[in-house]
């Protein structure tokens, strides 16, 4: 060992204080520089388990949900695979809860007829998108509901829960409690007035019945009464020192900050003790003596569903389940969407841990994808379902895998990864036609054509002594891309990753740009063919791009199976070359061996099947709000939506923005959420009416850098005229922040 690994070596010791682990690597900052790397073997978990979020079967899910939790997951064990690593990939349908119940009530059915027929629709329409769990399970099963109640009962005898009686939200006319679903009202944090008793659907933030305002009963649209009822309870305060130490000590540098930034403001506000059970009939009983009519929070056992499901794959697979779960040497990597990450990050953990599970070692979390400037909503018909998808694309067009792949890669290539996202129909067919096609399947196309017209269909032969700087940069650029993929996909950075491939591919274009094997080939002698020096020039070049695009089928599979599927049989090799191993390696295809014809990759989408889709979103919102009858406010569209029209720069030009300084704030009186302040521009002072006092008391906000815009027409808000705006954005909870500068007041922001 040489000096600069010890030295780093007690760098890492030193950092963490015990002795080197293979997560201990993970966290080094230090990437590529460290010798850390040396230790590769290290990184090297004996196993991963796997999970997706288990979409409730209440309905059909659309491709947000797909972008969130089940693509990046499918393709980061697609990854682990072609590694041949030990994985499964558990999810299934979440069987109980409210959203069961009222869409049996929605649907005049019972909650066994809506999971049976969601979870028949959920699990095709997975399957049919390439989704390859290895078990796609469901919470009604028999073994679900024993390992829940296993669960349970370890939890309350070993004095983890706690019985409390309270009073709760009851409904006299349906004489019945409500919880979670079963009450909406109005969210305290972003004001949306259907928010749900457990979460608001809006902001994703995760709440109880007592936080809405103006809360009713969705039964009977009555404001709802109390009444005293007995409930177990997971004690989170008592667990607030190891949560703290967890995530926010190991896990600061290797979580992502979205999912951090929760953790932190819900470790920070508090933790209270959460209610695991509920008074519903529709869950899984409660395994206690006279606890009649009460089932698992549907919060409890859902998670637990991944532990059912591994247990169901081990026993149709002739597996053990117990390593998966208990074994320290498995990773386990829950992927979700943010509405998700406290029952994962923080409720679910501690029940593991107390129950003497292994805890997971990151929780990928996506933000949420909007639809063409909106938020997507099934409910408010504004979103292209999966199955809707897969009408219209995959199963009326022969060949409709092509579609599967178009739209996982666009889903990829905007996923929602740092900040919400948004699908366009014009956005996907640009992806389609000039990064797919244009680049990826125009490559390997031209490759092929070219190989059968100057090559006799065959891999030719690699002359030594003509092989130049292009051809030895083309193949370095490949094993860089290698690495640089794997480092992205190691990272839950599945975006990049792709964007890789489609580089790499966009580099084998040039490179054959730069060679024109075509105009080489007009170098003829007598007999009409390519003088022999010619014909060696196009032998090489076409000897790489060959190679390049066996490489792009190993680099492309985690993302689009089906392509690299069809790249092995134009190849005529079997798919065990996609084995990653074989990535960045230059001698895929062995030398005279003949490859079919070329086959579609993919294909170009037209104008009219962007716009028929976006007519077809649009009526089908019209018609759902009709029937609904919900009807969307002006105030309720504008909030909602995500982008604006494009403006021209003079119309920019026309506003004016000044830096400035709050010097005094006060509340206004009768207005919940107004501010009156005073502000600093500079050469002036003005009085502003802003909408913070639900985020920020007047105290809290003097002293602070704002940027303000100076030309607005004064307003009068409560009597009080109000000369500027405020620039505030809104952080991922909801809250409002200040944008503010650090230079002096009154200067221009342009
Ligand atoms: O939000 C949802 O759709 C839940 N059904 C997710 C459950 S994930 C897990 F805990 F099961
Ligand atoms: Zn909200």
């Amino acid at each position: 060992m040489n000096n600069k690994f010890n030295s780093i070596l007690e760098t890492h010791v030193s950092n963490y204080s015990h002795p080197l682990l293979y997560k201990d690597f993970l966290k080094c900052n230090l990437g590529n520089a460290c010798v850390c790397n040396i230790f590769a073997g290290m990184n090297n978990p004996k196993r991963y388990l796997i999970t997706s979020a288990l979409p409730y079967a209440n309905g059909p899910k659309h491709i947000g949900h797909l972008a969130g939790a089940y693509l990046p997951a499918d393709i980061y064990v697609r990854f682990l695979r072609s590694q041949k690593k030990d994985v499964v990939f558990v999810c299934g349908s979440d069987e109980h809860g409210a959203a069961i119940t009222i869409q049996a009530m929605k649907e005049k059915t019972t909650p066994k007829a809506i999971v049976d027929k969601y979870h028949a629709l959920l699990e095709s329409n997975m399957h049919d998108l390439g989704i390859s769990f290895d078990i796609y399970h469901r919470t009604s099963e028999k073994i679900h509901h024993e390992t829940a109640q296993e669960f349970f009962t370890t939890l309350n005898n070993n004095g983890n829960l706690e019985l409390k009686e309270s009073e709760q939200y009851f409904d006299e006319t349906a004489n019945t409690f409500l919880a979670d679903r079963y009450i909406t009202g109005t969210c305290p944090i972003c004001s949306y007035d259907n928010a749900y008793g457990d979460q608001c659907e809006k902001c994703g933030t995760s709440l109880s019945p007592e936080q809405l305002i103006n809360p009713k009963s969705t039964l009977s649209g009555n404001p709802p009464s109390k009444k005293k009822t007995t409930h177990w309870y997971l004690p989170l305060d008592k667990h607030e020192s190891f949560l703290r130490q967890w995530i926010l000590v190991e896990h600061q540098s290797d979580w992502k900050t979205n999912v951090l930034g929760q953790c932190k403001s819900w470790i920070d506000a508090g933790l209270q003790p959460r209610a695991v059970t509920r008074d519903l009939e529709w869950g899984v009983k409660v395994p206690v003596k006279d606890a009649e009519g009460k089932v698992l929070y549907v919060w409890f056992d859902a998670p637990i569903g991944y532990i059912s499901a591994t247990k169901q794959w081990a026993l149709n697979n002739n597996k053990d389940w117990k390593p998966y779960w208990e074994d320290k040497e498995t990773k386990l990597v829950h992927f979700i969407g943010k509405d998700n990450i406290v029952f994962h990050c923080i409720i679910f953990p501690v029940m593991l841990k107390i129950h003497g599970n292994i805890l997971p070692e990151n929780v990928p979390s996506n933000e949420f994808m909007n639809l063409e400037g909106d938020k997507m909503s099934t409910s408010r018909g504004w979103s292209i379902e999966m199955d809707e998808y897969i009408h219209d694309f995959v199963k009326k067009e022969n060949g409709g895998d092509i579609m599967v792949d178009a739209l996982r890669y666009y889903l990829t290539a905007i996923a929602p990864e740092t900040k919400d996202s948004e699908f366009t129909w014009k956005g996907f067919q640009d992806a389609l036609n000039s990064e797919l096609v244009a680049v990826f399947g125009n490559f390997v196309n031209r490759t092929f054509v070219l190989m059968h017209k100057l090559c006799n269909g065959k891999v030719p032969p690699l002359h030594q002594t003509i092989i130049d700087e292009s051809d030895l940069k083309i193949s370095n650029d490949i094993l860089h891309s290698k690495k640089t993929i794997e480092d992205c996909i190691e990272h839950y950075k599945f975006r990049d990753a792709l964007f890789e491939v489609i580089d790499i591919a966009r580099k084998g274009n040039k490179y054959m740009q730069e060679k024109e094997p075509w105009i080489v080939a007009k170098q003829v002698g007598e007999n009409g063919l390519p003088v022999p020096e010619a014909q060696q020039k196009i032998d090489n070049t076409l000897h790489y791009c060959l190679q390049l695009s066996a490489n792009l089928a190993v680099l492309i599979n985690p993302f689009l199976p089906s392509t690299a599927k069809k790249l092995c049989y134009m190849m005529k090799v079997v798919e065990k070359m996609l084995d990653w191993e074989n990535a960045g390696k230059m001698n895929l295809l062995s030398i005279g061996y003949s490859l079919r014809a070329p086959e579609l990759l993919f294909r170009k989408m037209e104008d009219i099947e962007v716009a028929e889709q976006i007519e077809k979103l649009k009526l089908k919102s019209k018609k759902i709000m009709e029937t609904t009858n919900e009807k969307s406010t002006s105030a309720d569209t504008a909030k909602d939506k995500v982008s604006k029209q494009t403006i021209q720069f003079d119309d920019f030009a026309k506003v004016d923005l000044k830096t400035g300084t709050i010097i005094a704030a006060e509340k206004v009186e009768k207005a919940d959420k107004l501010l009156k302040l005073e502000v600093d521009l500079g050469a002036e002072k003005r009085t502003i009416v802003s909408g913070i006092a639900l985020h920020y008391k007047p105290e809290d906000v003097i002293g602070q850098k704002v940027v303000v815009v100076t030309n607005l027409s004064p307003r009068k808000m409560k009597g009080i005229e109000s000369n500027g705006m405020i620039l505030m954005a809104e952080d991922p909870d909801g809250k409002l922040v200040f944008v503010s500068s650090d230079v002096t007041n009154g200067r221009n922001v342009n």
